[in-house]
């Protein structure tokens, strides 16, 4: 890989393209040109790189030529169809969507979990699920640890997850209650100002959702432990950005708050703030923007033996999303 590539962001006007663009920035990113893609509906619109005005274009099947990395953010069909022509055309591409997380030849990657799988690329790197990636921050080194069997855990997942047009509905329905106009809908399934919906992604003949079983698959990829069990139910909270995770996990090994304690601080990428006394625990609202994650609520799960419950929540446009994308990216560069 070129050591200052030129780099491309597939869905820079989205909620996640948008942050990539500024993570590149923030961190550096060695890329000597940037260009955009989106649809045709975004062609001549305007983002700012590095204090300059960067035009979008249209993503079409010719625009990888000479680009050395894209960061990809456009939905699971762009991805399918566009993805292996960009790694045609020696660009290497990491993928935010599900579309070639579970295949065998991709890595999935956290890079504070498993960065070394970059490696093995051929031409296509995927981004996790952002609620496992936060969920994995904390659960990671509890693992490495004490050897995790499985997982119980509720997510309370922000709107922005779905996408720009989900955050103007969350805006949009305060302010027609707070107005006492009617509620639409054009997103969600259900009003989801002051609501929660336990449907994310599409269900299953289990009963389960996608999303809740995004949590074994990649976390068995992610820490190459294919023994890995969780049972998830996801839910769409009224938050506009960062996800949190309530988790309940049996160990293999004995397990005490004060190991657990030491494993986590020890974790890269991971703040633990948990004095429940001074009412401190993590929130979703001061997470919002943040890098790293945030683990408390830390104790000895009373319904089972080796067990913890924990509290953990992170930004899932950046390390859900974003960040990882471009971490992933830098440790290409190593
Ligand atoms: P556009 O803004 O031109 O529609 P979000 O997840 O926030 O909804 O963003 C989705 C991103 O994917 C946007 O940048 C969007 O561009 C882009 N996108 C959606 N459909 C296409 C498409 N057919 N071709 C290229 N980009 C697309």
């Amino acid at each position: 890989m070129n050591r200052q590539p030129h780099v491309a962001v597939v869905g820079a006007t989205g909620a996640v393209g948008i942050e990539m663009i500024r993570t590149l920035e923030k961190r550096n990113f060695p890329a000597s040109k940037l260009t955009l893609l989106a649809s045709a509906r975004s062609v001549g619109k305007r983002l700012k790189f590095r204090g300059q005005d960067v035009e979008v274009k249209e993503l079409k099947k010719d625009s990888f030529k000479g680009i050395d990395l894209a960061l990809f953010s456009a939905g699971g069909s762009i991805s399918r169809e566009y993805a292996p022509l960009a790694a045609k055309d020696g660009c290497v591409v990491v993928d935010n969507s599900s579309a070639f997380r579970m295949d065998e030849a991709v890595p999935l990657v956290v890079p504070e979990i498993n960065g070394a799988d970059v490696k093995r690329h051929r031409g296509i790197i995927a981004n996790p699920n952002c609620t496992t990636a936060i969920t994995l921050m904390a659960l990671y080194p509890l693992h490495q640890a004490f050897n995790c069997l499985r997982i119980f855990a509720s997510s309370y997942q922000a709107v922005s997850g779905t996408g720009a047009k989900a955050i103007l509905e969350l805006e949009r329905q305060v302010d027609q209650i707070v107005k006492g106009q009617a509620v639409t809908r054009e997103v969600y399934p259900h009003q989801i100002a002051f609501n929660v919906l336990p449907h994310v992604d599409s269900f299953l003949p289990t009963g389960y959702t996608k999303e809740e079983m995004k949590m074994e698959n990649e976390g068995r990829k992610i820490m190459h432990h294919p023994g890995f069990r969780a049972s998830v139910t996801c839910v769409r909270v009224p938050v506009y950005r960062a996800h949190s995770v309530a988790v309940s996990a049996e160990f293999q090994k004995p397990v005490t708050v004060e190991a657990a304690l030491a494993a986590l601080k020890k974790a890269p990428g991971l703040d633990v703030i948990d004095d429940p006394a001074k009412c401190e625990y993590p929130l979703p609202l001061y997470q919002a923007e943040k890098y790293n994650c945030a683990v408390g609520r830390i104790r000895k799960d009373c319904a089972m033996d080796n067990g913890l419950c924990f509290w953990v929540a992170g930004d899932q446009l950046l390390k859900g999303a974003a960040l990882n994308a471009v971490q992933i990216a830098e440790e290409l560069l190593k």
